[in-house]
């Protein structure tokens, strides 16, 4: 077998550990397993491309590995789980900025290198156009990818407002961005020889990023943020087809599949199309609530909550992002097992946008060890909640919002919700009468059945788990 072969038989090895690895992350059992698998082909996958280049600058090879490897072990231990959002924006950017840069040294060494460039062109006798498609294609992805993940990575840090940004004519000079990167990369074709157009070409996507970002805002930037993770797929793609690596245009394309369905299933989870979310500015209301002092409903105490719990038949979990926040999953593991222990139904609600990223709560709920057949998706449970006795919120607001329901409920309206506000008794456990991420008031505060509960939400639990144990 010859050299190549082995190459190809290597990334297809990779190419089914990438998919069985994916496939088990369907569920928190078989997840770090899944997790390690995928790990294990982009090794076999990275060696393989490394022996295939044969002889080349091992020493930047090298020193690239131990930089990257030292940042990455970093950051994994450093970042909070409530920071992978940002994080996960942050590798987006990356991946389409190394898509955009590998496309860009192919074109500065394939097309302006080329003793010929015309054969690039639209005129050129042995014209290879649609290489060159490729290469500006996987430029104009890359950039655009590369600067809409980095803006939403500072919106997301909170660095600056993760409101939307809306203003006159927006759509206009959106759409004309769009039409100009198309003019750019028809001129570009027509003269390869020259660069000019190619670095304008590079300058407005990189600008389109931003504008086609700024009206997403509020609630939608997680769909946002799964959007540009799949934009950044199909920037790998394009680059794989570019400089013809097999292992690229398979991983790139599953990270392109895998990032648009998880953006089709938010969007179901909020009831939004991508078309409304990308365009209709839905999150420029997000951070305008008034601020409301605590003492504009009554407080109640863990003492209160305990002897609440204690006589319900039944009692619905609901965590949010403030559950993250306080690290409250392993209390409110104790909390559950207690109150079974007493006889209670208990089942955990979870919303599909809760937290702040993707299967948030799953994870920490999982990191508990919560038994997953408690855990109950939005659809599943939102039927029980008018028979249960006590539905118990802990750090989450803008996923049971009643708001939402109506249509003037600004960045919320529409979005499907948990119908805490069915149960008998609602106990909320948060510090204050803020809002959540989208910036709106929670009439459910104000509910006569609804117990404040204010303080850090393991706190909270703990002293609720303690009035219980005594
Ligand atoms: P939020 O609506 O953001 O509300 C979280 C609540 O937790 C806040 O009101 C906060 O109130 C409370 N909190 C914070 N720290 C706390 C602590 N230490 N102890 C107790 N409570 C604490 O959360 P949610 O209901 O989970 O909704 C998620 C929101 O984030 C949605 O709008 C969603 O669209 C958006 N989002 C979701 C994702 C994904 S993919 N899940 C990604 C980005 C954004 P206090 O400050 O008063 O304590």
């Amino acid at each position: 077998m010859d050299k190549q072969s082995i190459i190809e038989l290597a990334y297809l090895a990779a190419a089914v550990c990438f998919i069985s690895g994916i496939k088990r992350l369907s569920k928190p059992s078989t997840a770090p397993g899944g997790n390690r698998l995928a790990a294990l082909g982009m090794l076999v996958a990275v060696v393989a491309t490394l022996i295939s280049m044969g002889n080349v600058g091992w020493e930047f090879i090298i020193a690239g590995l131990v930089i990257g490897t030292a940042i990455g072990a970093w950051m994994a231990v450093r970042v909070e789980m409530t920071g992978m959002p940002e994080m996960v924006a942050l590798f987006n950017g990356f991946g389409g900025a190394a898509s955009a840069f590998v496309a860009w040294a192919y074109f500065a060494r394939e097309v302006m290198g080329s003793a010929d460039p015309t054969i690039y062109s639209l005129t050129g006798e042995t014209a290879d156009v649609g290489n060159l498609v490729t290469v500006l294609l996987s430029v104009l992805v890359g950039a655009i990818t590369f600067t809409g993940s980095i803006l939403a990575m500072l919106r997301l840090s909170g660095k600056i407002s993760g409101a939307a940004t809306v203003y006159p004519g927006q759509k206009l000079i959106n759409g004309l961005l769009v039409l100009t990167c198309i003019g750019l990369m028809y001129l570009v074709v027509e003269n390869p020889a020259d660069p000019q157009m190619f670095w304008v070409l590079l300058g407005v996507a990189s600008l389109l990023g931003i504008t086609g970002l700024l009206p997403v805002g509020g609630g939608d930037m997680p769909v946002m943020i799964s959007f540009l993770n799949s934009l950044s797929g199909i920037a790998a793609m394009l680059t794989g087809f570019v400089i013809q690596n097999t292992m690229l245009i398979i991983g790139g394309s599953l990270v392109g599949a895998s990032g648009i369905i998880l953006t089709n299933i938010m969007c179901r989870g909020m009831n939004r199309t991508l078309g409304s979310v990308l365009f209709a500015g839905v999150g420029a209301a997000t951070g305008k609530a008034k601020r409301r002092s605590k003492d504009e409903v009554p407080h109640k105490t863990a003492e209160d909550a305990a002897a609440v719990l204690e006589n319900a038949q039944s009692v619905i979990i609901t965590p949010g992002y403030g559950l993250a926040v306080a690290q409250a999953q392993h209390v409110v593991r104790e909390l559950g097992d207690l109150l079974a222990a007493n006889g209670t139904q208990v089942k955990y609600a979870v919303h599909p946008v809760a937290g702040r990223m993707p299967g948030h709560m799953n994870v920490l709920l999982a990191e508990a060890d919560v038994p997953y057949d408690l855990l109950y998706e939005m659809d599943e449970i939102n039927d029980e909640f008018e028979r249960t006795d006590v539905c118990l919120v802990i750090g989450a607001n803008d996923v049971l919002n009643p708001l939402a329901r109506e249509e003037d409920g600004g960045p919320l309206a529409g979005m499907p919700i948990l119908n805490c506000d069915k149960s008998k008794i609602v106990m909320i456990v948060k510090r204050s009468l803020s809002p959540g991420f989208a910036g709106v008031d929670n009439p459910l505060f104000y509910d006569p059945k609804t117990m404040m509960l204010f303080g850090d939400g393991k706190k909270m639990v703990t002293d609720i788990v303690t009035e219980m144990k005594s």
